[in-house]
């Protein structure tokens, strides 16, 4: 039995539980150990819980790092702190840790993947970006073999919902992101998504992987859909096209370009089609040529098939993955509009 800490019991921790739940059997079929949820930890004391989860809910996190029985803690609380000191202690303390956290990973997954590595443990993110769409593994295993010179995708699942709604529904852009926030795709601070920003970290996450380099999101040059009026949309269509927040990291002799910005995309073109909270992430390298990912790139359930499934990797490899520890060349990154001399 494989026992667990839950750091966070809101859209993705109540995802991740029912999914343990549901299919612990195929789970042990797979890596011959059940998933045991031992703690949960949740910040509000007047919030409704869940009867069968009321024991093991926990207001302190150093009851699940004190815990000697738990080796993978999940973090899926979101924001920067306290996830960060979380993780970092879990990994030092020597436990494997699972998170969704694009903001934690873009920002200071090189610090914490040299800690993962220092102590044999595994720090594994597959959740972070996309959703349920495997790509992080794909990246670096299954494509490892290409020189990788381009991604470029639609990565935030709620402004391409408030696109879609615009564009098939005739809404307006309050009332989609209103849709977005109740069914738990937006982040906490839903400006991250709407200006582009939570596109940015992952970017940054992707970039960094496919170009062996360290890119962080200050450095992509990011705007969001906050300025696309409905008129823009009307407009789109009638010139044969669809409005798309794009993200595109290009790699050219020893320098990185990335921007996260709103496109006018022909309708034939293969991400014209990715509708509501579906993402799409397109990656060419030099053997594989063009290869496409694609599915739903938010939401409860498919959120949590890629932290459970990494919670499995956790418990399979019990001594870390060592391919999850990126060695990084100095790539330049440029600024828009810079040249490479
Ligand atoms: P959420 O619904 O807002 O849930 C956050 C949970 O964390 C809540 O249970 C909250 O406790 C708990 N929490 C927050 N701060 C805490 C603190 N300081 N101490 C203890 N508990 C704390 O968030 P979410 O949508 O599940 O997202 C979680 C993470 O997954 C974020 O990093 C997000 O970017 C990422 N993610 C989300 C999605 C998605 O579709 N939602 C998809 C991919 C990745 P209370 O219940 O007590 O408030
Ligand atoms: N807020 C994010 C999105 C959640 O809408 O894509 C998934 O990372």
């Amino acid at each position: 039995m494989a026992q667990i800490g839950i750091l966070g019991l809101g859209t993705v921790g109540t995802g991740t539980v029912e999914l343990i739940e549901k299919n612990n059997d195929i789970i042990e079929k797979r890596i011959k150990e059940r998933i045991d949820i031992k703690k949960i930890l949740v910040r509000q004391s007047n919030k409704e819980r869940p009867i069968a989860l009321k024991d093991k809910i926990t207001y302190s996190f150093d009851d699940i790092l004190d815990d000697e029985d738990i080796s993978v803690i999940v973090e899926v609380m979101g924001g920067e702190e306290p996830a960060l000191t979380y993780i970092r202690k879990a990994l030092n303390k020597g436990k494997h840790v699972v998170t969704a956290n694009k903001e934690v990973i873009s920002k200071h997954g090189n610090e914490l993947l040299k800690i993962a590595a220092e102590k044999n443990v595994n720090l594994l993110f597959e959740a972070s970006v996309g959703g349920g769409i495997p790509i992080i593994m794909p990246l670096k295993q299954c494509l490892a073999a290409n020189d990788i010179f381009k991604v470029m995708g639609i990565l935030n699942g709620t402004t391409n919902y408030i696109l879609t709604q615009m564009t098939e529904q005739n809404k307006d852009f309050d009332e989609a992101l209103k849709e977005a926030q109740a069914a738990g795709y937006a982040e906490s601070d839903p400006t991250n998504d709407i200006k582009g920003f939570d596109a940015a970290r992952k970017l940054a996450i992707l970039s960094s992987i496919a170009f062996n380099t360290r890119v962080i999101p200050e450095q992509v040059y990011t705007e969001g859909i906050d300025t696309v009026t409905h008129s823009d949309v009307i407009y789109a269509d009638e010139l044969g096209a669809v409005i798309k927040l794009v993200a595109i990291g290009k790699k050219n002799e020893g320098s990185v370009e990335v921007a996260v910005t709103p496109v006018l995309l022909k309708k034939d073109h293969p991400l014209a089609s990715v509708s509501g909270t579906f993402n799409a992430i397109m990656v060419e390298g030099d053997a594989v040529g063009p290869v496409m990912f694609y599915g739903l790139g938010a939401g409860k359930m498919p959120t949590a098939s890629a932290v459970v499934s990494d919670i499995m990797e956790a418990v399979r490899n019990k001594n870390g993955n060592k391919i999850y520890c990126t060695c990084y060349d100095s790539l330049k990154v440029l600024t828009p509009g810079e040249t490479v001399s």
